[in-house]
């Protein structure tokens, strides 16, 4: 079922995603090389409870953390715990929070220390691809325009563009309707309404599309063992356009605004 929200229900969004941003700037200020990703866990966790939100991925179909940390080949589903950070890891943090009952949603990936030119050029493009699949996120398009603008982004940069892990609606539940696939066809699938709130997120793989599943059953990796990166915003569509809401408190979240800074940074 897909569900229109209200102002008031977009206005708990938005506090459940500023927490998400808060977690993530704390996180990227915190590590370098030598700590542990239990520790960015640790640290998420306190960054959800004071800021009054509680962390949506613990217990979730038994999910033991309150991120996702996934180095490298780990492409999204990363459990923290022992692994130690090293210099020159692209690591993605994939973070969760409710605000009275409302969720907020995302993913940033940054490098440990320095990066090396390939990794850099991918977590740039995978960003790039993110802001690209939101800028189709208006009422009167389809579910197809975001996924193939994500992927033709992919494709042009000669990645693996993931296919089994998508984007999705958002609100009460952290997953709702629709899927939000990263590759797709422009003017198909479901029509998008002003009242929608999605999380659009492309995963980009240096080498293959393909992914396995580890062990543990969560951990999400690189058939290929190549390097991986996950970007991921919550967005409301307004009739003002798309309004991203898990960035930082006080910053601007109207695309178009966003998108003009960053032409002109
Ligand atoms: N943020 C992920 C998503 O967008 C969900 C994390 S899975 C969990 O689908 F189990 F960790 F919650
Ligand atoms: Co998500």
């Amino acid at each position: 079922m897909i569900t229109i929200k209200s102002p008031s229900e977009f206005a708990k969004m938005r506090v459940a995603g500023a927490c998400v941003a808060a977690v993530h700037q704390a996180v990227r200020e915190a590590a370098e090389p030598g700590m542990t990703t239990g520790h960015l866990d640790a640290l998420s966790a306190k960054v959800i409870e004071e800021r009054g939100c509680t962390p949506s991925f613990l217990g979730y179909y038994g999910y033991p953390s309150s991120i996702c940390a996934s180095p490298n080949s780990v492409i999204v589903h990363g459990i923290p715990g022992d692994y130690v950070l090293q210099e020159g890891d692209l690591i993605s943090i994939d973070v969760g929070a409710i605000y009275e009952g409302y969720h907020g949603d995302a993913a940033i990936s940054f490098g440990v220390g320095e990066l090396s030119l390939e990794r850099d050029r991918l977590l740039t493009t995978t960003e790039e691809a993110m802001w690209v699949g939101l800028a189709k996120a208006v009422p009167g398009n389809r579910v197809g325009d975001i996924g193939a603008a994500v992927e033709a982004v992919g494709h042009a940069a000669g990645y693996g563009v993931v296919r089994e892990y998508v984007g999705h609606g958002i609100g009460k539940r952290m997953h709702e309707e629709p899927q939000v696939p990263n590759h797709g066809k422009a003017g198909k699938g479901m029509k998008l309404r002003t009242g929608m709130a999605l999380c659009i997120e492309p995963m980009f793989n240096l080498g293959t599309h393909e992914t396995a599943v580890l062990d543990d059953e969560w951990t999400v990796v690189t058939a290929d063992g190549s390097t991986s990166c996950h970007w991921e915003h919550t967005i409301a569509l307004t009739e003002d356009g798309p309004q991203v809401f898990t960035l930082p408190d006080g910053a601007e979240t109207n695309l178009d605004a966003l998108l003009a800074a960053r032409a002109l940074s």
